[in-house]
């Protein structure tokens, strides 16, 4: 059944090859971010409170991309850089689906898709203030999952290292890629097509029973110590 799905995201990352997925399915994909995406886009900018979010008033699903990777020992962190992360990591994706509720209702069977990080749950040096807005989006996602059942189901995507665009600058020489391929039990780091493959599941009546859920396609590396 073709399903109304809204990207906030689409122009690249995991989010690009996601509306790529779900428009070769034959759904309806509308992409909201600052540059031109996929399906029907609109421009928005989730940082920006001032920003119009055009919706429809029937939403399937909704898929909140936006995130950062703002790497700093914790000394050189200014209140810029916490304040920025929370913005577009918490912040955007609290008005988009303040903004959503409606809509998603109308549904009947509405589903969230939001993206936190490995660094959550795995301490990692150097990713306080990215690790401390992904873990109020963690709290944000279970706490609106029981809010919002019956009819909304609320899920997050907790990657690790996966070959972005926004990963670009961890991976930008055949040295970095194979020394984050090794960091992890499974010698490998995710893709886009993989990630857009279980946002695309998480959407799905093949994950009707599952809300409120953290998945963590880590490569291991949160819950595995090989030695
Ligand atoms: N890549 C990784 O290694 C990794 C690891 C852990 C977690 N994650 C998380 O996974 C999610 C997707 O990351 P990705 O790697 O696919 O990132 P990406 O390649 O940078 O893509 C991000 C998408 O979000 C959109 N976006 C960013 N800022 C926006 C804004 N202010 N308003 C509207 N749209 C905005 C971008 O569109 P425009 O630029 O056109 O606005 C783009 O389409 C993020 O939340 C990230 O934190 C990624």
């Amino acid at each position: 059944m073709s399903k109304t799905i809204v990207i906030i995201g689409g122009s690249s990352g995991i989010s690009a090859a996601l509306a790529d997925r779900l428009l070769a399915e034959g759904h309806r994909v509308l992409t909201r971010c600052r540059r031109e995406g996929p399906g029907e886009w609109a421009p928005f900018d989730a940082a920006d409170e001032a920003s119009e979010l055009v919706l429809p008033d029937h939403i399937d699903g909704l898929v909140y991309a936006p995130g950062s990777i703002n790497l700093k020992p914790f000394k050189g962190l200014r209140p810029n850089d916490w304040q920025s992360d929370w913005n577009i990591n918490v912040m955007g994706a609290v008005r988009v689906l303040q903004r959503a509720e409606k809509a998603l209702l109308a549904s009947g069977s509405g589903s969230v898709v939001l993206f936190s990080t490995v660094a959550v749950g795995t301490g990692m040096p150097y990713h306080a203030s990215v690790a401390a807005s992904k873990g109020a989006l963690e709290g944000l996602c279970r706490s609106l999952a029981a809010e919002w059942a019956p009819k909304i189901r609320v899920n997050a995507i907790a990657p690790s290292i996966t070959d972005t665009p926004m990963a670009q600058r961890l991976l930008s020489s055949p040295e970095k890629k194979d020394n984050s391929k090794q960091r992890h039990p499974l010698q490998r780091i995710g893709s886009e097509e993989e990630l857009a493959g279980l946002s695309s599941f998480l959407l799905s009546e093949a994950a009707a029973g599952l809300t409120g859920q953290i998945l963590r396609p880590d490569n291991g590396l949160g819950s595995l110590r090989l030695l």
